[in-house]
């Protein structure tokens, strides 16, 4: 099964935020990780970063085609951007919503996700081992399938 990572905005600098809060690791460690933890679980991950929103709902449109899962962080954006809602209600495949940090328990404008109610499964605030939890359910999903 083909799964694409899209992670968004601000992801990038990943390694210069808060590691209490993000786990210190760069975007390079982070992607590095979840390539191993698909390889262990026989998915084959594609990662991606953009700052760009547009560049975002178009890699959701595009991961509909050719993914058997998707894994969104889309930073920021997953509390306000109903474009890149709109653009995941499309998917007919799981998507898992992953954050590193506990948004529920941080400011109250990050406890809003508008993408919450198209997801299959959030995991939040588990650091970068939450995008192997994400990896392992959407293998499950494909075992059920
Ligand atoms: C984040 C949480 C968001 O609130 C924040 O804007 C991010 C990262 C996370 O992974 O914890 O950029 O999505």
């Amino acid at each position: 099964m083909r799964v694409a990572v899209l992670n968004g905005v601000n992801l990038d600098v990943l390694h210069r935020r808060d590691p209490a809060l993000y786990g210190g690791l760069s975007l390079n460690q982070l992607e590095s990780r979840i390539y191993e933890w698909a390889k262990e679980l026989e998915l084959l991950a594609e990662c991606r970063q953009t700052n760009s929103e547009g560049e975002y709902v178009g890699w959701c449109h595009d991961a509909l085609d050719w993914a058997g899962g998707v894994i969104v962080n889309p930073g920021a954006w997953t509390h306000y951007s109903y474009a890149i809602r709109d653009a995941l209600e499309l998917a007919e495949v799981p998507i898992v919503e992953v954050h590193l940090s506990n948004i529920e328990d941080r400011e109250d404008w990050r406890r809003v996700s508008v993408i919450a109610d198209v997801v299959s499964r959030r995991v939040i605030g588990k650091g970068p081992e939450g995008y192997r939890e994400a990896l392992e359910f959407l293998s499950g999903q494909e075992v059920a399938a």
